[in-house]
């Protein structure tokens, strides 16, 4: 009875002392996997670092280890992805005319026939003493294609073909009857106007395909707006510019 008592106990001492050296063993593996697991965090974390500072400096060109670059690429600016999946922008020409650079933290934006470009890579030429200044933060159509900068910062196109037309003159018209001449005055009107739309067109296509710039809107302006301004004139050095017609002989 005694003896039987004395294995059952040793039994369950031996019980005990294997479930003791299991539990050891299980806390144990349970800390290397914990251990390795704070390990591969820190292995990803590192790797992320490493690899951010790198795209960081690449995109940058040299500039920024931590994505702090001045002249940030477009599709690291909010204002790019916001135009891209929310939709264009609608600004009026006061709200337009914020974003002339002179607004910290603001982009900066031109407009060309009613179409809002973000030029802030562009900030050496369009930013505050850029040498393209005056086109920031307003649609300047009319001079895109005039080349007067500083009368004709409107988008105002009306008359414009004028710049293309030549210049009467009645010892050289005297070879054209009236009706050739009206229908000659018509036939340069229509090339005129070509001229000064394929001139606005070339512009708005280049700030389009440009990769550089980002189209992200369009100028929201009140019905009417046209006929309110004042009826512009050519100005002076386009109007210097225009020719007589080439007489009739040498056409
Ligand atoms: C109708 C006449 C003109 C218009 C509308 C015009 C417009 C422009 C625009 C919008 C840009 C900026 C391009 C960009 O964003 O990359 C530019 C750049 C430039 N333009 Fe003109 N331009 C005209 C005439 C001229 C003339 C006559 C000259 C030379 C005498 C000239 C010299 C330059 C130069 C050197 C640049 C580069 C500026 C820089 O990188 O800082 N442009 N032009």
């Amino acid at each position: 009875m005694a003896d039987t008592e004395l294995r059952q106990r040793k039994a369950k001492d031996n019980d005990g002392k294997a479930n003791e050296s299991a539990k050891v063993r299980t806390r144990t593996s349970e800390d290397d996997n914990l251990g390795s697991i704070r390990l591969d965090i820190l292995r990803v974390l590192t790797f992320l670092f490493v690899a951010s500072c790198g795209l960081s400096y690449v995109i940058s060109s040299g500039e920024s280890f931590f994505w702090g670059m001045h002249n940030k690429p477009y599709y690291l600016k909010p204002e790019w992805w916001k135009a891209k999946f929310g939709g264009p922008i609608y600004l009026t020409p006061d709200e337009l005319s914020q974003y002339n650079g002179y607004e910290e933290g603001k982009p900066l934006y031109l407009a060309v026939n009613g179409t809002i470009f973000d030029v802030s890579n562009g900030l050496h030429m369009y930013g505050v003493g850029g040498s393209y200044h005056f086109f920031a933060g307003r649609d300047a159509s009319r001079a895109y294609v005039s080349g007067c900068f500083e009368e004709d910062l409107t988008p105002d196109m009306r008359g414009l073909e004028e710049m293309y037309l030549p210049i009467d003159d009645p010892e050289t018209d005297s070879k054209w009857t009236t009706a050739e001449m009206k229908e000659l005055k018509e036939q340069e009107l229509a090339e005129a106007s070509e001229r000064v739309y394929n001139g606005l067109k070339h512009w708005v296509d280049f700030f389009t395909n440009s990769p550089k710039y980002q189209m992200v809107g369009y100028v929201k302006r009140e019905e009417g707006w046209l006929e309110k301004l004042p009826t512009p004139v050519l100005c002076k050095s386009a109007q210097q510019k225009r020719k007589k017609r080439v007489p009739r002989d040498q056409q």
